[in-house]
């Protein structure tokens, strides 16, 4: 796979082996490079209401309890953002003109430009109840027919920033009541895994809640978070 997608790296350069790719990424003088090829190399796959079970807990079990006075929810591998403005749609629709911010942020500096942008193909959205389509998404037409754009009540509350989980987190960060980590430790050793989560639950408040996807497991990771059901776990409170 890395060899596949880097070929075409080595086609533009006109290299013949990853040897010489590697010396270039190193030599100093295509300093763009590394990141385009973090880029080419990570798997983007994401779409709107993705594991639908995970949404109907935020807003049954998370939105509608909600008493505090600032909502802050975390898409830890946001991708193209279509995880963040589903999420955006829920806490538009639960808590409306309350106080509430979700930050999306992903390794890849490609998709954060379509992540911001918030324009997706309308063929996406097998997943997304129509009345979320009508209310918070607006169809494009001439040009665009065929695209919607996430609507900007949405979409002001939706701030993507470049973050790379295997490195310390930014101070500025702060603390979540919701952190989404979905489909993206699948991607790692144990020990990283173990690393990665241990700087995610750093930012999650107390009594906060922890997602990952169906199709992982903490199984072989130490924390204090306690499972609320399969791939929902919550901090201890203080
Ligand atoms: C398969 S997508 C998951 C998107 C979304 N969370 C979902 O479940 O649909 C995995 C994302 O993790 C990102 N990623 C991979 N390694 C990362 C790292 N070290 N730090 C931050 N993001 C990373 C990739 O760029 C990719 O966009």
């Amino acid at each position: 796979m890395v060899a596949s997608r880097l070929a075409k790296r080595l086609l533009h350069y006109d290299l013949q082996t990853y040897g010489q790719y590697y010396q270039l990424l190193n030599n100093g003088q295509h300093p763009h490079e590394f990141q385009l090829m973090v880029n080419i190399l990570t798997t983007n796959e994401t779409y709107f209401f993705r594991e639908p079970k995970h949404f109907s807990f935020l807003q049954d079990r998370i939105i509608k309890n909600w008493r505090g006075d600032n909502f802050r929810l975390w898409s830890a591998a946001s991708s193209t953002g279509e995880e963040s403005y589903s999420i955006g749609m829920l806490l538009a629709e639960g808590l409306g003109m309350r106080k509430w911010e979700i930050f999306g942020s992903d390794v890849n500096t490609e998709v954060l430009e379509t992540a911001r942008k918030g324009v997706y193909l309308m063929d996406r959205l097998d997943n997304m109840e129509p009345r979320y389509l009508d209310k918070y998404c607006l169809k494009g037409v001439r040009s665009q027919e065929g695209y919607f754009r996430v609507d900007e009540k949405v979409r002001n509350r939706v701030n993507f920033e470049q973050l790379n989980l295997k490195t310390p987190l930014p101070r500025s960060l702060g603390q979540f009541d919701v952190i989404f980590l979905r489909n993206v430790l699948i991607y790692f050793d144990t020990e990283t895994k173990q690393e990665i989560v241990n700087r995610v639950v750093e930012a999650l408040k107390p009594g906060g809640y922890f997602f990952i996807s169906h199709s992982e497991t903490l199984h072989s990771i130490k924390t204090d978070l306690s499972m609320v059901m399969s791939s929902i776990y919550q901090k201890p409170c203080k």
